[in-house]
């Protein structure tokens, strides 16, 4: 399914089970969920199965990808990626840095946010555009904007709220935003895909840019 949001040059894995032993994983990235619930421990080995699935289409040798800064995981020298996990599904994808300069998916439950998660996590100007017929809008603009943070944050190093992107959700399956802070990033565009029960949006950013 994600593929269907990737450009050419993207490397891409995803799975809608969790049927991915623990002992796949790399001695530091067990170290690194011991104390995880279960729960967490087969979503983070499911997303690293992806996760070396995608390395392994781009050519790379399986390599232990634990956390770095504030969670972003840790790729190879030379590549830039993204994991998400939602219910029901798990997915990577990867990238060579000289032609990508980020990357970040993400993937929701198709279902409307729980109630008062809306106002955290939106902007006034936002709520207009989520009253028409469609996806569960508000779910899809949560999940743009996790997009935007896990392709913002590898670049900026630095958090972005929610607040601090005003974002453009289109019926035709793309979606833009306005960054409302300095750096290195003003303007995004992302693509976005309403599947089985599932959104997913991702966002794509060339080297060049
Ligand atoms: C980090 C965050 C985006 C993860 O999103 P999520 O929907 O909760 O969870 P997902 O399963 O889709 O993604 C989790 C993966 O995100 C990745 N991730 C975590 N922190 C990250 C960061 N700082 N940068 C990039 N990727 C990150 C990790 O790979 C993680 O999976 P792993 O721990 O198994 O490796 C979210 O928890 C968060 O902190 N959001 C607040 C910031 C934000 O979204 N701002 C909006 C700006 S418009």
């Amino acid at each position: 399914m994600i593929g269907e949001l990737l450009p050419p040059g993207v490397a891409w894995a995803e799975r809608f089970d969790d049927d991915v032993a623990e002992e796949e994983l790399f001695p530091e990235e067990q170290a690194a969920i011991a104390r995880a619930v279960p729960k967490r421990r087969r979503e983070f080995a499911t997303g690293r199965w992806c996760a070396r699935q995608a390395l392994r289409d781009l050519g790379l040798p399986p390599t232990p990808i634990v956390h770095g800064e504030r969670g972003a995981p840790g790729w190879p020298p030379g590549v830039v990626g993204t994991i998400t996990h939602c219910p029901g599904y798990r997915g990577a994808a990867v990238a060579h840095a000289g032609e990508f300069l980020t990357i970040g998916v993400d993937a929701e439950i198709d279902e409307p946010l729980p109630p008062g998660v809306l106002d955290a996590i939106s902007l006034p100007a936002e709520h207009a555009q989520l009253d028409r017929p469609g996806p569960s809008w508000d779910r899809l603009l949560f999940s743009a904007k996790e997009s935007i943070y896990k392709a913002w944050f590898p670049v900026a190093r630095r958090w972005l709220d929610f607040t601090e992107a005003r974002v453009t959700l289109r019926d035709d399956g793309s979606f833009a935003a306005d960054v409302l802070v300095d750096g290195p990033l003003c303007s995004i565009e992302g693509r976005w895909m309403r599947a089985g029960g599932l959104l997913l949006s991702a966002v794509v950013i060339p080297a060049s840019t």
